[in-house]
């Protein structure tokens, strides 16, 4: 038996524009995202010689075939015609669930890692995330990691230059927001305000991070702050602390920042401890 170990990033969407719906029902979107150090912990044990198992170090999160890690591993094994004879996958979580900061996937991303690394290296990082797409939207880009553009359903990526060094402030509210139902919703909603991905590039290439926070834009935060007056009160404890700017990541429910300094950072996290148990602070990685 052979125990492998591999970290897995939270996401954060730098910017989100959703375009047309498809034909299978998901949407095409346009996405600058960033992987950051708020990361589970994956061991995974190949040739137990037992039927799978997967385990977790928290509750609420499903410990069968309908974890995301699991379906990775299921459609690794499948598609390379691999036989691990017996995987167990225990999973340190930290990243919040429900926060748009795509644990999950992060999750399946470094199963697929993983045993792809076991397996010799068989696949490259680019088909490795190609075969993500088979277990989620999110999961190509947490392969690749890093800064990139994701579009189509998350399936087509283009590494970007990396994001300047920098500190984030994550603070993940008690509710969660329902990913199809805010789908439907953007749909019957006209968009009155989309990021300009031109302008996010050209930040990234001069490596100008008060152009990168000032290009910060997420269709879906209005949407979800309209109905979630707190997500203003989280930004403006940011905002009030220097923040260079601050949104909702991904289909939320989780609000980021970034900071100008780790002392600022310090300080709103501490503020924001006071009423959320769900405060990070990160850096890209
Ligand atoms: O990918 P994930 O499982 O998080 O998606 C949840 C739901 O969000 C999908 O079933 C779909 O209704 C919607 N979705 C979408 N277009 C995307 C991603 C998600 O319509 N690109």
């Amino acid at each position: 038996m052979t125990t492998l170990y591999e970290p897995a990033y939270a996401k954060l969407n730098l910017t989100l524009d959703v375009l047309d719906k498809r034909e299978d029902g998901y949407h095409n979107l346009q996405s600058v995202m960033q992987t950051v150090s708020i990361r589970d912990d994956l061991e995974i044990d190949v040739g137990t010689g037992k039927p799978w198992r997967l385990l977790c170090s928290v509750d609420g999160i499903p410990t069968d075939e309908t974890n995301l890690a699991w379906k990775a591993a299921a459609v690794y094994c499948r598609s390379m015609k691999k036989d691990p004879d017996g995987l167990e996958i225990r999973i340190v979580k930290r990243i919040p669930s429900g926060a748009g900061m795509g644990g999950g996937s992060a999750d399946a991303a470094a199963v697929l890692r993983a045993l792809n690394r076991h397996f010799g290296e068989p696949l490259s990082i680019l088909a490795l995330a190609e075969l993500g797409a088979e277990v989620g939207s999110d999961v190509p880009f947490c392969v690749l990691g890093g800064t990139a553009m994701v579009e189509g359903r998350g399936e087509r990526l283009r590494k970007l230059p990396d994001l300047p060094d920098c500190i984030f402030v994550v603070c993940k509210p008690d509710f969660s927001v329902s990913t199809p139902e805010l789908y439907r919703k953007i749909d019957e909603t006209a968009i009155p305000h989309r990021p300009d991905h031109r302008a996010m590039e050209n930040a990234l290439l001069a490596g100008d991070l008060g152009m990168v926070a000032e290009n910060l834009w997420n269709v879906f935060d209005p949407v979800v702050t309209s109905e979630h007056l707190e997500l203003n009160y989280i930004k403006s404890i940011c905002h009030s602390y220097g923040a260079l700017n601050q949104q909702m990541t991904g289909s939320g429910s989780a609000v980021f920042a970034i900071m100008p300094s780790f002392e600022y950072a310090a300080v709103v996290c501490n503020m924001l401890k006071e009423n959320y148990p769900q405060v990070f602070i990160a850096k890209p990685v």
